[in-house]
């Protein structure tokens, strides 16, 4: 279960401002609830958890049965909320060391979420050894990267299996109406899952989005969304003691305080890819119409040695949200050495987590010192369900931290402008005007 701890924030924060926040987040609640607030017809994410039907989940189970053993790599080719809940939930579920993240299942790699070309020549070359499967993953179906990506890996599909094998070996994720992806998807009779209109990409982790690929490197996704339909309940009431409530209530009474970066900090490397989905969830939600708080995320005590300056002696902009993992899975101690040529004798004995725990009430308590507010989120271990948990309530954190803010969460009309460029650039078809006016300016 969840918890949160404000104490790092007492010094910044007086409790009465705190209890103002903490009614301006009850009315957020009820605004993302309700359905009253802007983007409203993108609230499907909120009841997600307890209405998933045994369906997808068993479909996305058998995909992963009829793969295993039969494929050695999975690509799975996304960008944005497309691939980044899948990829957080592998990392922090998976072995660190093992291509597979878990024994006897297919290693998985990601595609479509960059233009490099280093990167797409790299993977083609590597997968030209290996038997591998995509999941093409688009709701809008007309995304440049993942587009290029997928074209690319199905022509290679194709020439060495063949058409009706490359099929497949094939899944296509999209909107169940339009798009490309779903217009060729169809066209090529790929087995497809919907994702729901009124789910948008940064929140569609809990659909076939970031099901199907979790489901494919081995892990439990049924215990995922059991975990996130306990947070649904403990989210919906506004009383103490809604971890979402508290959240959003110090976040934004935090910001209040000047500050306007909020660092994502973890002391367990297998969350480093927690914090870019968390970035993206709430960049996307809330950096909008010249609001915000600027997500950031670093990984301790990793950073500590390359960010660690700044953070205790820098402009003072920001506060730090620390997920921690109370109980590590393994133990591994420090032994007693004879010798005790390195000096690290008063340590033996320890478990490596007892040390990384000191390290981490220490950096705390230095950058609280250092002017900087800190909010404690601790899970009990890193498993399916905690992490289930801890996705739904940062997501309604994010739709009620939106609404404190006077945003629409749901939209980002901002991720438009580059596109446009570029496609103004490329020649695309129905951007002559734009052509002519973005070469003017090179
Ligand atoms: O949250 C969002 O809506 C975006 O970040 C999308 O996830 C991202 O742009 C990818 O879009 P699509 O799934 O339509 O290819």
């Amino acid at each position: 279960m969840i918890s949160i701890d404000l104490k790092g924030i007492s010094k910044f924060v007086p409790q009465a401002t705190l209890d103002e926040y903490t009614k301006k987040a009850e009315n957020g609640l009820d605004t993302v609830l309700g359905g009253k607030g802007a983007g409203n017809d993108f609230l499907g994410w909120v009841n997600l958890p307890s209405e998933i039907d045994e369906n997808t989940i068993n479909s996305c189970n058998s995909i992963a049965d009829k793969w295993k053993g039969f494929v050695d790599v999975v690509v799975m080719v996304g960008i944005g909320g497309s691939y980044l809940g899948a990829k957080a939930v592998i990392e922090a579920l998976g072995h660190a060391f093992n291509l597979s993240k878990k024994e006897g299942c297919p290693q998985i790699l990601y595609a479509g979420n960059n233009i490099s070309e280093d990167y797409a020549a790299e993977l083609l070359d590597y997968l030209s050894m290996r038997k591998f499967a995509i999941v093409v993953i688009s709701k809008s179906g007309t995304t440049t990267e993942p587009a290029i990506a997928f074209r690319l890996l199905k022509n290679d599909l194709e020439k060495r299996f063949g058409k009706r094998a490359a099929k497949e070996r094939i899944v296509a994720i999209t909107d169940k109406s339009k798009g490309a992806l779903h217009t060729l998807a169809t066209q090529e009779g790929y087995e497809t899952f919907v994702i729901p209109d009124n789910v948008g990409g940064r929140f569609s982790v809990l659909t076939p989005v970031g099901l199907l690929p979790i489901a494919i490197a081995g892990f439990d996704i049924k215990a995922l969304v059991e975990g996130a339909c306990e947070m649904q309940k403990n989210c919906a009431v506004k009383a103490a003691g809604n971890p979402a409530i508290e959240y959003a209530a110090a976040r934004n009474a935090v910001h209040a305080q000047k500050k306007d970066v909020e660092i994502l900090v973890n002391f367990n490397p297998k969350l480093q890819y927690f914090g870019e989905w968390w970035k993206q969830l709430y960049g996307e939600s809330e950096g909008k119409d010249g609001k915000g708080i600027f997500p950031a995320s670093v990984n301790f005590t990793t950073d500590l040695h390359s960010m660690g300056q700044f953070i205790q002696d820098g402009t003072r902009m920001m506060f730090e949200t620390s997920v921690l993992v109370d109980n590590a899975k393994n133990e591994v101690k420090i032994e007693e050495d004879l010798q005790n040529l390195d000096g690290l004798n008063f340590l033996a004995g320890k478990r490596v987590e007892e040390i990384n725990k000191m390290a981490q009430i220490g950096t705390r308590l230095a950058h609280i010192d250092g002017g900087v507010p800190n909010i404690e989120v601790h899970i009990e271990k890193l498993d399916e369900q905690n992490l289930g948990e801890l996705i739904y309530f940062f997501e309604i954190a994010c739709g009620i931290s939106g609404y404190m803010l006077g945003v629409n969460p749901f939209n980002q009309p901002g991720v438009e402008a580059y596109k446009k460029n570029m496609f103004a650039l490329l020649n695309k078809p129905g951007y002559e005007k734009e052509s002519e006016e973005i070469k003017k300016r090179l």
